[in-house]
């Protein structure tokens, strides 16, 4: 054979090795950032729906609640999209006859739902509530974003299973007064806005157990709400000035479980 093959060709078989290998790294790093593409991740993108329903003109625009249309969110596994019926509320007088809303009349008159295309959609193997979360003063902008400002609906976070850990692994960071779920603009405590937080004495481990307020309630003119229905009032409050201490507040508050066990993999895979 070394007739055949002279020193030149072994330096090329070398060669060839080390390109072989240089490939498949190539390959790999590929495929791992496919992974974590939003082509793969869906993050960003805007599906074709059936209807251009914009949240930014009905929840910035007209004022609704998310709660309105997504009853379920604070009691169930599932937000839920809205029925028919819903939008009928409204547009049984507003907008008839926009082009834009013929599905929604086609769907009442014939009874068949719209069929909205999921955006969030995570794999079956996953579990997860909504119910948890807002009930334990983690808001939708903390997962979903600013929704009020989006003309349609997009992913703004990748769902992918380190997504999740970052905020499993330190809640304290994302923990707010469960009155405030619903603000998409609440940006936390700091010194020139601080939060006054007390025990209602009630026990359990979600909104009853804690009444926060951001106007002062040993000075204020105006006491704040629960002042006055006397329904649920601590018998002091605590100042907060940082996310940092009011998180590790509402930690304790809550109940919520250490970084250690809300990582375990039985948390999520069930
Ligand atoms: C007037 C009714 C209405 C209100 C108010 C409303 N939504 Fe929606 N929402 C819908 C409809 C209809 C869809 C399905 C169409 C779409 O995805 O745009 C939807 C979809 C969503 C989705 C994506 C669902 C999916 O397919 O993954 C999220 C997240 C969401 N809404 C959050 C919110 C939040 C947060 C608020 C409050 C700031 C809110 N919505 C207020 C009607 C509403
Ligand atoms: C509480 C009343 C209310 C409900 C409920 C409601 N809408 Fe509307 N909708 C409005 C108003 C008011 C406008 C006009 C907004 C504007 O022009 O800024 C509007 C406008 C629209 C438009 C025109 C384009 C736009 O976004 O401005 C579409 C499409 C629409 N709505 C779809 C829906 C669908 C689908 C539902 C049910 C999931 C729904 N609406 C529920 C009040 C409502
Ligand atoms: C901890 C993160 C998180 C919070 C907080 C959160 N969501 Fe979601 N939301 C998700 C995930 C993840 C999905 C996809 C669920 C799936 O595919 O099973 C989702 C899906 C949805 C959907 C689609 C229907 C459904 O239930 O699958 C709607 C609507 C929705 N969220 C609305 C809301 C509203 C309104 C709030 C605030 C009250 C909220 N979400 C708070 C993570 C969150
Ligand atoms: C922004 C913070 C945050 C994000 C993001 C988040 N979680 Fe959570 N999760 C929490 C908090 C806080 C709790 C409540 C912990 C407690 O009560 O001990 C929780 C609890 C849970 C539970 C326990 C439910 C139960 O009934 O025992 C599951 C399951 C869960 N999360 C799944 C997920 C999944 C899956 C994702 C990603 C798609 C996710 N979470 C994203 C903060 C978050
Ligand atoms: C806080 C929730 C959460 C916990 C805790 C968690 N996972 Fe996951 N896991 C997810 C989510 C969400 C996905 C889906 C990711 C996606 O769609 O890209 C996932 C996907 C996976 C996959 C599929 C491959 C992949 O990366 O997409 C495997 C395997 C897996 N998890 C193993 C584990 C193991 C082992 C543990 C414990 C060490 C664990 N998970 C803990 C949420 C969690």
């Amino acid at each position: 054979m070394a007739q055949v093959f002279d020193r030149s060709s072994n330096a090329l078989a070398r060669m060839s090795l080390v390109l072989t290998g240089l490939i498949v790294i190539a390959l790999g790093v590929a495929l791992n950032q496919l992974q974590r593409s939003p082509w793969v991740t869906k993050q960003g993108q805007r599906p074709d729906q059936p209807i251009p329903f914009s949240h930014k003109h009905h929840v910035e625009g007209v004022g609704i609640q998310c709660q309105y249309c997504h009853v379920q969110v604070e009691k169930a596994a599932y937000a839920g999209i809205p029925p028919t019926k819903t939008c009928i509320n409204c547009h049984a007088q507003i907008w008839t006859n926009a082009d834009y809303l013929e599905p929604v009349r086609q769907s009442w008159a014939t009874g068949a739902s719209i069929q909205w295309i999921r955006v969030h959609d995570l794999p079956d193997f996953v579990y997860f509530n909504h119910d948890i979360h807002v009930n334990k003063g983690i808001g939708c902008a903390s997962c979903h974003g600013r929704v009020d400002e989006m003309p349609l609906m997009y992913q703004e976070n990748t769902l992918q299973m380190e997504w999740c850990l970052n905020c499993h692994r330190n809640p304290a960071a994302n923990l707010r007064p469960t009155s405030e779920i619903y603000n998409m603009a609440w940006t936390g405590p700091s010194s020139d806005k601080p939060v006054w937080c007390g025990s209602t004495g009630k026990g359990g481990a979600t909104a009853n157990a804690v009444n926060c307020t951001e106007v002062d309630p040993n000075k204020a003119e105006v006491k704040p709400a629960s002042f006055e229905t006397g329904a649920s009032s601590p018998a002091s409050y605590q100042k907060f000035t940082s996310q940092i201490e009011l998180g590790k507040y509402l930690t304790a508050q809550y109940h919520i479980r250490t970084p250690n066990e809300l990582s375990s993999c039985e948390t999520c895979h069930r």
